[in-house]
């Protein structure tokens, strides 16, 4: 793989006296998708703020395409797009208007701003919708809007803070079509998200959590180094069989999926004393071999252990 386009070190962002980001280290390969996902308030929009120039760091240190992104930015700015958790379009300018607007910020004007505002539109399936306001958008293209305004300079590292919130699955597809697409131009993307599908496609992932970095790596080598068994239990009474479960301590979590009990215990735990303890309470059912825990498991763990620690 080439070199990283952006390279995070120990990246700290205090409010006071409260750390809102601590101690971030990452990078982001050339061409990747790079998920950034964690819960409300981890620490996510503050990173990303830090990065785009927005937020000054408490600490650390940042190279984005061979420089050094906070003491020369002005010559990076070029290169990277940013779209920001609240839309910043105008709703009560069209569409087209929008964009011509974004792009003179960006310096591009005449007979190349008109072609390059019509190739981004008709990429993001908007451009049908170019002569209505901003206002009387539907979410989804809302977002495919802005996506188009965030990339029409064609920046090497774009930026995207939660774009697919509030979103319906199928419009949530289309956007990630277009994200497929930007990486195929050569861009490489930064995007944060809270829905764990979403983090399942990206290339490879961060979890922070109170502004840490606590697991970082490929999707499928997260759910494999998470040392933990998940085991489905069938039953009539899984309600009944959930609240029992979470009553014992070496549980860490139960989950209902369907008429099932998903539990999920540490790794080195021998199953056999909790289950035989479960059917001494009167239940009855079906125990199913252990399967690849899911990143939601992952994300469950990762919440639960920050609560113990
Ligand atoms: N300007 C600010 N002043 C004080 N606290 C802030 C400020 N911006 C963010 N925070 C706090 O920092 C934490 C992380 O916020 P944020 O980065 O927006 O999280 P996320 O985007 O992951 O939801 C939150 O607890 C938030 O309240
Ligand atoms: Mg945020």
């Amino acid at each position: 793989m080439a070199d990283p386009v952006l390279e995070v070190r120990g990246l700290t962002r205090r409010f006071g006296a409260f750390t809102a980001v601590s101690d971030l280290s990452f990078e982001i390969q050339s061409g990747e998708i790079f998920g950034f996902l964690g819960p409300n308030g981890a620490g996510k929009s503050t990173t990303i703020r830090m990065l785009c120039g927005i937020l000054a760091p408490s600490a650390g240190e940042a190279r984005a395409l061979g420089r050094d992104l906070f003491t020369e930015a002005d010559h990076l700015r070029a290169q990277m797009g940013y779209m920001s958790q609240k839309s910043s379009l105008l709703t009560d300018l069209t569409v087209a208007e929008n964009l011509n607007f974004f792009g003179g910020l960006y310096g591009l004007e005449g007979a190349g701003l008109r072609s390059e505002v019509e190739f981004r539109l008709r990429e993001m399936q908007v451009w049908e919708h170019r002569d209505l306001l901003v206002s009387a958008l539907s979410t989804g293209e809302r977002q495919r809007v802005a996506l188009a305004s965030a990339t029409l300079h064609r920046p090497r590292i774009l930026f995207l803070d939660e774009p697919t919130s509030g979103v319906d699955p199928l419009r949530r597809r289309l956007f990630w079509e277009a994200m497929d697409e930007l990486v195929t131009e050569g861009m490489s993307i930064l995007v944060t998200t809270h829905n764990l599908g979403e983090a399942d496609q990206c290339d490879r992932l961060a979890f922070i959590l109170g502004g840490k970095l606590m697991a970082y790596g490929r999707p499928r080598s997260l759910k494999e180094a998470l040392g933990r068994q998940v085991i489905e239990l069938r039953t009539e009474r899984f309600r009944e069989l959930q609240a029992a479960a979470r009553r014992h301590p070496e549980v860490l979590a139960a989950e209902l999926l369907g008429r099932s009990v998903r539990l999920s215990l540490p790794g080195s735990l021998e199953p056999k004393p909790l289950l035989n303890q479960l059917q001494l309470e009167g239940f009855v059912f079906e125990a199913l071999p252990a399967e690849q825990p899911s990143l939601e498991d992952l994300f469950v763990d990762l919440v639960q252990r920050s609560r113990v620690a």
